[in-house]
């Protein structure tokens, strides 16, 4: 069995050996997750104003950092991989941003940063890639302001984890011949570390950290959070994509789960 720290490091190798891949499939604004899903949706919720002091934690290249940098945000972003801040730092010059290197299991070195200093704090698409979030969501209360609100979008623990196989099934329909694509799930309520090729033609696989929605969302009410604000964003009709059985032809499911948290008085 590996130690927290030996299983943390590991996590840092994964995303330091796709840093590059990762930084040239998202590029500047992100892949179509991000532009149609995550991103929007985040921006909806956390509805940053001009001059607030914000925070990304789990930055990856900085998608998300620089989108609320040109919202009139000023900016302290963090991650595990110092491979992927350095990509994010090439790509942000010019922005009101701050990179920093911190593994957000680590709630000390998360809470440095500022303890009730931050308007808004976002963690995109991040939160299953961590072996523990109890720490992250400890400091993030700490970090916030009073009246500050927490961000965060995952991949939809109840469709989108990595027991859910994509089906396909030719069949008549009132006279017609049909492609519908189904989901096939399992072991939705199993809590634990599995393997995950990442995106296709990813370099190598990493670790997630499957927590069932009542788990998930549980963690955050036991720090001092209330959950105020949810969506559950499904492309839209008409997105293409190079492969049939892709999430973009799920338009009637949700691959991302995104909620609004803030602290409790
Ligand atoms: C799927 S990527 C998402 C990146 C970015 N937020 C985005 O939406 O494009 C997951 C990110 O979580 C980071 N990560 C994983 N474990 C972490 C940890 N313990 N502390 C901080 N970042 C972590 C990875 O390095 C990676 O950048």
């Amino acid at each position: 069995m590996m130690d927290d720290y030996a299983l943390n490091d590991e996590v840092r190798q994964q995303w330091n050996l796709k840093a590059e891949f990762w930084d040239a499939l998202h590029g500047d604004e992100g892949n179509a997750f991000h532009r149609y899903l995550v991103s929007p949706a985040a921006e909806r919720l956390l509805g940053i104003q001009p001059g607030e002091l914000a925070l990304d934690v789990g930055c990856g290249n900085g998608t998300f950092a620089r989108r609320m940098a040109d919202l009139g945000a000023q900016v302290v972003a963090t991650d595990i991989s110092d491979k992927l801040i350095e990509r994010a730092k090439a790509r942000s010059e010019g922005r009101d941003i701050t990179y920093q290197v911190v593994d957000a299991t680590n709630e000390q070195a998360l809470a440095a940063l500022g303890e009730g200093r931050f308007d808004a704090a976002v963690c995109n698409m991040a939160m299953m890639d961590m072996s523990s979030i109890q720490p992250m969501l400890r400091a993030v209360r700490r970090l916030l302001k009073a009246r500050g609100r927490f961000v965060f979008t995952v991949m939809h623990p109840c469709f989108n984890s990595t027991v859910a196989t994509f089906v396909m099934e030719s069949a008549e329909r009132e006279g017609r011949l049909v492609d519908q694509v189904f989901l096939k799930l399992s072991d939705y309520l199993q809590v634990g570390t599995r393997i995950s090729a990442g995106a296709p033609n990813e370099p190598n696989p990493h670790y997630v950290f499957h927590r069932p929605l009542h788990m998930l969302l549980s963690q955050c009410f036991q720090v001092g959070f209330v959950l105020d604000g949810v969506e559950e964003p499904a492309f839209p009709l008409g997105v293409e994509s190079k492969h049939l059985l892709s999430w973009t032809n799920m338009t009637q499911f949700p691959p991302v789960f995104a909620a609004r948290l803030r602290p409790t008085r």
